[in-house]
């Protein structure tokens, strides 16, 4: 296995309320002030400490998971608001939110990360979801079928780029001689009509410091596949096991490729949660105590929703009977699930803890040095570009992740010591997808 010569790219899942279900139990966990600016700002600046690329922060459109107390998957957090807060008290890391291209429209969420990325000058990102529950606050029945969401984020993702290039970047000429401030021949119509949107453009807004606000993208169906390796800069995944990472790696890399993309230039970070300890043992000790936070009533009506299965009946220390699971799978993280469940022969009971810990993502255990180690090995011998990492358990996973985990990196050289530039495109290693304004 060679050594790579770039480093990783590590970004990390804003969930304050601690990523391993039911950790907001733990008396240290300030899960009173979820949902609120000081405490989000805290774990951020501690990441900006770290030097990590951006925070990322997840969102559905819907209060399901809190009605089924899965506190730590509702966010509690609006993206757009939360991210332009955070844009006026950080200074240099990447501020990354997710906006459904099903509950909204292209002109506004142009305007929105256009926002957040000029009052952070030039650190935002979006991830584009198409969403998979939430109709029912938005007038639908149903949810539209994911053909159609696809087909909509596709328009979409058309209709927001060419708004963010509707200006040249030197239209703003700012002429006090002459009273124009921008030049509005520079100032481009981008007269879209499709299938879903009209959209006449430009945006109301100057360009972005960056070229463009990142794209990130976290579909594993062919068409979510297809969207992302068409537009993203980031791609997210949920990837336990390290030879079908690769394969995913290999294959996104390919099609990437067939577009005519350079495959460099679109990087792929998959989930890790690290629990760690100044020992194995330590470590070990560690999940056992998160693991007994959770309430496993809670983790079977939550399982059941996830994966639209029907557990009633079956006992926590006995398998899932293999007719509970639909013949067509409600997610490609069921697939893991029932991996797990059939391949691995995990009880009930051990697979709602495996999914307090990871929700389909991989977990580690161990010491810092050793988490490192392990992704080190996914690096260099690429399942990845680098990682989206999962703080198990807030402040303390925070923390123990910015201070024990990220300088195991750092002396290793594997991640940067410093911020070399000021955009999260600088931080991710992008070159600037359209001539961007001077930066002074
Ligand atoms: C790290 C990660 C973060 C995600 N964040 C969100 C989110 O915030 N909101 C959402 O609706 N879906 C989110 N998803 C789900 C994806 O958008 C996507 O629906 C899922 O990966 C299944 O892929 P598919 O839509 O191609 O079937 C996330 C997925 C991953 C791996």
């Amino acid at each position: 296995m060679e050594r790579r010569s770039e480093q990783m790219n590590i970004t990390t899942f804003m969930l304050p309320a601690g990523y391993h279900k039911d950790s907001w139990r733990l008396p240290g966990s300030r899960a009173e002030e979820l949902g609120y600016l000081d405490f989000v700002l805290e774990l951020t600046l501690m990441a900006e400490a770290a030097k990590l690329d951006a925070v990322f922060f997840g969102d559905i459109v819907t209060a399901d998971t809190i009605l089924r107390n899965d506190v730590k998957m509702n966010g509690l957090y609006e993206p757009v608001t939360v991210l332009a807060a955070l844009a006026a008290r950080t200074t240099k890391i990447g501020l990354i939110g997710t906006i459904s291209t099903t509950f909204s429209e292209p002109y506004n969420t142009a305007r929105q990360i256009l926002g957040i990325d000029h009052m952070s000058g030039g650190r935002a990102g979006w991830n584009i979801v198409t969403s998979s529950r939430g109709n029912s606050n938005f007038g639908l029945e149903e949810m539209p079928d994911p053909a159609d969401r696809y087909r909509r984020a596709t328009e979409y993702l058309d209709v927001v780029t060419k708004l963010w290039d509707s200006w040249d970047a030197d239209a703003v000429v700012t002429d006090r001689e002459s009273g124009v401030w921008a030049d509005t021949e520079k100032l481009h119509r981008i007269d879209h009509r499709g299938e879903f949107f009209t959209v006449q453009g430009p945006l109301n807004m100057r360009p972005s410091l960056q070229g463009r606000p990142i794209l990130v993208q976290a579909g594993s169906s062919g068409p979510g596949i297809d969207l992302g390796s068409s537009f993203a800069d980031c791609i997210y995944t949920a990837q336990p096991d390290k030879r079908l990472a690769q394969e995913y790696y290999a294959n996104y890399k390919r099609i990437v490729t067939e577009k005519g993309r350079n495959p460099a230039q679109v990087k792929i970070l998959p989930g890790l949660v690290p629990i760690m300890g100044d020992t194995v043992a330590e470590a070990q000790e560690l999940a056992d105590h998160l693991a007994a936070q959770v309430n496993m009533e809670f983790g079977v009506r939550q399982l059941e929703a996830s994966h639209r299965i029907d557990l009633t009946g079956v006992d926590l220390d006995d398998r899932v009977p293999v007719e509970r699971f639909p013949a067509k799978l409600a997610t490609s993280r069921s697939e893991i699930f029932r991996r797990r469940a059939f391949d691995d022969g995990l009880t009930l009971r051990e697979l709602i803890i495996e999914d307090a810990r990871g929700t389909g993502h991989g977990f580690f255990i161990g010491t810092p040095g050793q988490a490192a180690e392990y992704m080190i090995d996914w690096f260099d011998d690429r399942a990845c570009d680098g990682f989206n990492v999962n703080a198990p358990f807030m402040p303390g996973g925070m923390q123990m992740m910015c201070e024990r985990l990220i300088p195991e990196l750092q002396e290793r050289g594997y991640f940067r010591e410093d911020y070399s530039g000021d955009t999260l495109r600088d931080h991710l290693g992008l070159d600037d997808p359209a001539p961007v304004i001077a930066r002074s």
